[in-house]
């Protein structure tokens, strides 16, 4: 049994230690917002937060986590959906099958708490999950436009 701490909840789960999370997300959990594509920490389908960094749980054993790390997925990033990058992607169409936009919004949101303010070089530098359907270039004009959607929240705006 190992108690983890998931989108601000402690949950109590039975898996073997050698378990990714991924799959305790998705099976145990119902949290199918992590998609699984490569399986081997390549593709960043599985990307969710341990305390604010992007990681790829598809390859994070059960065994190597408490209840210190907070481990948040797309189903926790906003309580009403209104992330800036979840309106930045609304405002332009970014995904197209979307099978891999959950990991690359949770990829862009580590980035926009390292660095509000990223130029085309950090984005290219940090978010390197494959996208199958080429929507590079709309999730990098996502996480400007985003970016300044952060900052017009800092400043009182909505
Ligand atoms: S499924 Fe985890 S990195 Fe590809
Ligand atoms: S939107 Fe289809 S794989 Fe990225």
């Amino acid at each position: 049994m190992a108690k983890l701490n998931i989108n601000g909840k402690q949950v109590d789960i039975d898996v073997d230690g050698s378990t990714p999370l991924l799959w305790v997300l998705r099976e145990q959990l119902g949290l199918t917002g992590t998609k699984y594509s490569c399986g081997i920490g390549v593709c960043g389908a599985c990307t969710v937060h341990i305390n604010g960094e992007a990681v790829r749980s598809c390859i994070v054993p059960v065994s190597s986590l408490d209840m210190s790390q907070a481990v948040t997925t797309i189903e926790g990033l906003s309580s009403d959906n209104r992330h800036p990058l979840q309106q930045a992607w609304n405002e332009l169409d970014v995904p197209q099958c979307g099978y891999c936009q959950p990991g690359m919004i949770m990829t862009a949101a580590a980035l926009l708490n390292n660095n509000p303010n990223p130029g085309d070089d950090d984005i290219d530098a940090e978010v390197s999950n494959i996208c199958r359907c080429g929507t590079f270039n709309r999730v990098r004009r996502g996480i400007h436009l985003a970016a300044d959607i952060q900052k017009r929240h800092n400043k009182g705006g909505r």
